[in-house]
């Protein structure tokens, strides 16, 4: 169905975040018929500027532009500074009707802009909706995630705010409800009778690039883990929820996500890549990087064993791995399945089989594989592992998408499933706090060769528990 019409206020609206996926993916809305007759983009930002200037800088970033001029006649653009009372006092004079608020800004303006549009009785739904879409980092720690939510809720309230994680935009994350929920199969053996340990893998090849000053102030640890790998943890956790309701799914998470210890230094690895070579290009090291302190002792990689106490999981360890300037780009989930009960067949060479795998893959080559034993042909029975496998881009065309289209129509339609709920940002948080107050103190990073795998140690917090992590390609 179409989307109801509406105001999209973009602030920050010259920035990365909106020329490279939302002014795209609003394109590919209009594209696909979903948005409501008489939707708008209003941009604000701080340089000096009018609607045309703001067309030109989007247009440069869409790619099939037979949709754009649709769109193009209904972006507008407005000067202001997000600190500054006028700049909400003339947006209140302006706007009515439904109207999204999406802070696309350095998150140091997060607080202050829905503090500002409170004042001005902007977020009142007197005459339609009004809704806030936060990107991540929200918050970076427990204290400040927790200060950041009790402000923008004494503005707002909850079924207001969608707080963006942009993996739930993913065609492959959304699949994993429907893999478990959508399938009997997987259900009766999805819990620690099955199910040895459960890896989680966002490997990147990417380095820091021009993000030096962001990230270093950032890290690995805060920049992929209580945000985008414990929603893959979640995801795959959670319990059946008792309908598709947004907070029924959502209160499913929250509840894994509580469940998560606080992760111990003792079971965590962070690593720093150090000059190499990915592929044919050269790669710095990490401290020689632009706009990196040349002291820093910021990670780009952690790799992590967690545990989550639920009548499901418990003893059933979850490792997490995430770095930049790796040897692929891999984001994987394996649930490893545990040995047959009694080994009947040995492999070719008297050994015991490898035990069942179910993989996930989010990214890229997205699809889902069963690696299971087969006999391979012959008089001797010595059976090999072979894969069940499915690729999304050999059943589906999956055309361009950024991912963002599914998050802008649901903030539009008003489903908030795909958006955090404010315990699931906390309880994030909570869990990696230990390992933000241990390394914030003391002791750095092992050095990983750029193109590598990550650091030694992160093979051997599996090896001590007689495991060894997925590989990487
Ligand atoms: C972002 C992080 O949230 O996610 C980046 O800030 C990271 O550092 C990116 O590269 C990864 O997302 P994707 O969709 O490219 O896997």
């Amino acid at each position: 169905p179409v989307a109801p019409p509406a105001t999209f206020v973009i602030f920050g609206a010259l920035g990365d975040l909106t020329r490279r996926l939302l002014a795209p993916a609003l394109v590919n809305l209009v594209r696909d018929g979903l948005l409501g007759k008489g939707t708008r983009v209003l941009g604000v930002a701080h340089t000096e500027g009018d609607d045309q200037s703001l067309r030109d800088v989007l247009d440069d970033y869409i790619e099939d532009k037979s949709d754009w001029p649709n769109m193009s006649a209904n972006v507008h653009y407005r000067q202001g500074d997000f600190t500054k009372p006028e700049t909400f006092a003339a947006l209140a004079k302006e706007l009515t009707g439904n109207v999204v608020f999406y802070l696309a800004t350095a998150p140091g303006f997060f607080g202050t802009i829905v503090e500002a549009l409170g004042d001005v009785g902007l977020l009142d739904e007197k005459d339609g909706f009004r809704r806030v879409v936060i990107e991540k980092p929200f918050g970076t720690d427990l204290e400040s995630a927790r200060a950041l939510n009790k402000l923008i809720l004494a503005r707002a309230s909850e079924e207001q705010i969608y707080r963006i994680d942009h993996f739930l935009g993913k065609e492959t994350v959304q699949n994993i409800l429907v893999t478990r929920f959508g399938n009997a199969l997987m259900e009766a053996v999805w819990n620690r009778r099955y199910i040895d340990h459960v890896e989680i893998t966002a490997a990147e090849v990417v380095t820091v690039g021009t993000r030096g000053a962001f990230y270093d102030a950032t890290g690995a640890l805060r920049d992929m883990v209580p945000n985008h790998l414990f929603q893959l943890l979640s995801l795959v956790g959670m319990e059946p929820p008792g309908d598709l309701s947004a907070d029924a799914i959502r209160t499913e998470k929250a509840k894994v996500i509580a469940a998560v210890r606080p992760i111990s230094p003792d079971d965590a690895v962070r690593g720093r890549y150090a000059k190499g070579k990915i592929g044919t290009s050269k790669v710095v090291d990490y401290v020689a990087e632009a706009d990196v302190d040349p002291k820093s002792r910021t990670e780009t990689f952690v790799a992590l064993k967690v545990a989550v106490e639920t009548w499901r999981w418990s003893g059933v360890p979850f490792y997490l791995r995430t770095g930049k300037a790796m040897s692929a780009r891999d984001t994987e989930i394996v649930i490893h399945f545990r040995d047959a009960p009694l080994s009947l067949f040995p492999d070719a060479e008297g050994g015991k089989l490898p035990p069942d795998k179910l993989i996930l893959q989010i990214q890229p080559n997205e699809g889902v594989s069963l690696e299971i034993a087969a006999k391979a042909p012959g008089p001797i029975v010595a059976p090999v592992p072979v894969a069940l496998n499915f690729a999304y881009a050999d059943r589906f065309d999956i055309g361009h998408r950024t991912g963002y289209e599914t998050l802008l129509y649901d903030v539009l339609i008003g489903d908030q499933t795909l958006f955090q709920r404010a315990d699931q940002i906390e309880g994030g948080w909570a869990a990696v706090q230990p390992l933000l107050d241990a390394w914030g103190k003391k002791g750095k990073p092992h050095a990983y060769k750029a193109g590598s795998d990550g650091p030694p140690a992160a093979a051997d917090l599996l090896e001590r528990d007689g495991r060894s992590w997925h590989s990487i390609s």
